[in-house]
């Protein structure tokens, strides 16, 4: 029940550096049950929703040895059990990952399904119906899903949705499947192109990954590997928002440009000055944001993760802007906190308009999910006195060590920890 204070007002200047990527490194870590060779996984953030990676493997069976603060050496040779359980899937519903590679290495799997999530219902079916077409049976039984197939068969897979963990799952899965599979609507977001990466590094032949067509050819056995995991483009473009809603001047070292093509073409027509370098993105912005408006969608399109963040910028616009979320039926709870902070925002469904007001106002406010938290902390960023943002486990599970990161660029900010 930690909660973070910021006083507001301070321009951030300087160099912030991005770390490995949440949404890649968990496929990745769990790709690792596809071998009983070991993996080593280079870039991989210190972030609660990692440790809880780590302890359903660990729980599986897994060896797994931190050999730094960002390299970790994993091996799935003694897995002694198959059942990924309700009390890990229901804190991180990523969990339900393991259920292709467990899957196709074990010949069966018991998953709990993940449950509802606070930014939407977020079920499984796709994951479930393409395993189905991979010729595995699969039992709903008491919040589990128990998934059987001597051998899972290639299989042509249309996604009804390009759903970014449908693709990783059933794409793992047919790492091992006898001939080949198509994923057709594939997702095509940067962390399936480098899950794809490593299982090719790994002996497999997937092709196609980024496209919305994957192929991937079964082969019988997988090799160990060593892989550094992407820079987190998530992270990257909250730190861009941190450097233009505080009219700082800021280099954000690790971010890539062609991970995150829509939202920066976004930030340049809200008058946000960006430079692109190869080793990162400079940032600043001098005059007050213009208004834009945003439609969140599947990769390459406007990433509904940098959504929150871009509704705290807009709130400061000269204008009016309408978000659209297309992706999650419910995710602006962040809008009634930043109201909280002065903001002028109406929800109407799966939109909210957001007129620009000239200042916000620090005051304390809630966190309800892990980007909602970090909108709330850019806000306070720029507002005038102290905004306290509790609640902000939600924080912890995707940014690593923000409050020291942020306060390197000059921001004041700071950690309560709560007695509990
Ligand atoms: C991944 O979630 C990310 N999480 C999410 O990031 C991200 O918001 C999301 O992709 C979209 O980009 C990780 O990578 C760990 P989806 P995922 O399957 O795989 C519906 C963050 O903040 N759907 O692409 O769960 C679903 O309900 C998190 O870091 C089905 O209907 O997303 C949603 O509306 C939040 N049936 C849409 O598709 C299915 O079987 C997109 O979901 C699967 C998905």
């Amino acid at each position: 029940m930690d909660k973070i204070v910021v006083r507001g007002g301070v321009p951030l200047r300087g160099e912030i550096a991005v770390s490995g990527s949440k949404n890649a490194a968990l496929p990745l870590l769990f790709a690792s049950l596809l071998t009983e060779d070991e993996c080593r996984l280079g870039q991989v953030p210190q972030l609660v929703d990692i440790r809880t990676a780590l302890r359903l493997l660990h729980d599986l069976g897994v060896e797994y040895d931190w050999l730094s603060n960002s390299e970790v050496a994993l091996n799935a040779r003694a897995v002694r059990q198959l059942q990924a359980p309700y009390e890990l899937v229901k804190t991180m519903r990523a969990s339900f990952l393991v259920l292709g590679p467990l899957l196709a290495r074990f010949g069966r799997a018991r998953v709990s399904t993940p449950g509802g999530c606070a930014i939407g219902a977020r079920p499984v079916n796709l994951h479930l119906e393409g395993l189905q077409q991979l010729g595995a049976s699969i039992r709903l039984q008491q919040g589990y899903v128990e998934a059987e197939a001597k051998r899972l068969r290639g299989a042509h897979i249309a996604l009804e949705f390009p759903s970014v963990g449908a693709t990783e799952n059933l794409m793992m899965a047919a790492t091992l499947a006898e001939g080949t599979t198509t994923i057709e609507n594939a997702a095509c977001e940067p962390e399936v192109a480098d899950l794809a990466t490593m299982l090719n590094a790994m002996g497999a032949r997937v092709s196609g990954a980024g496209s919305g067509t994957v192929t991937i050819e079964g082969v019988n056995a997988l090799q160990g590997v060593a892989h550094t995991v992407i820079p987190d483009r998530v992270e990257a473009g909250t730190f861009l928002i941190a450097g233009a809603i505080t009219a700082g001047d800021v280099f954000v070292r690790g971010a890539r440009a062609d991970h995150l093509g829509a939202f920066l073409h976004k930030l340049q027509e809200a008058g946000v000055q960006l430079e692109e370098h190869k080793d990162g993105i400079h940032v600043t912005c001098e005059k007050r944001p213009s208004s834009v408006d945003i439609v969140t969608q599947p990769y390459p399109g406007f990433p509904t993760d940098l959504q929150a963040q871009m509704m705290a910028l807009l709130s400061l616009s000269d204008g009016r802007s309408m978000i659209t979320e297309t992706i999650f039926e419910n995710r602006f709870l962040h809008a009634q906190e930043l109201v909280r902070l002065g903001a002028d925002i109406h929800v109407q469904g799966n939109s909210a308009v957001v007129s620009g007001v000239a200042f916000l106002s620090g005051a304390p406010v809630m966190a309800t999910d892990l980007r909602a938290s970090v909108s709330l902390i850019l806000a306070g960023l720029a507002a005038q006195g102290v905004t306290e943002v509790s609640r902000v486990y939600h924080l912890d599970r995707g940014y690593e060590h923000i409050e020291e990161k942020l306060s390197r660029l000059g921001a004041d900010i700071r950690r309560v920890k709560s007695e509990k």
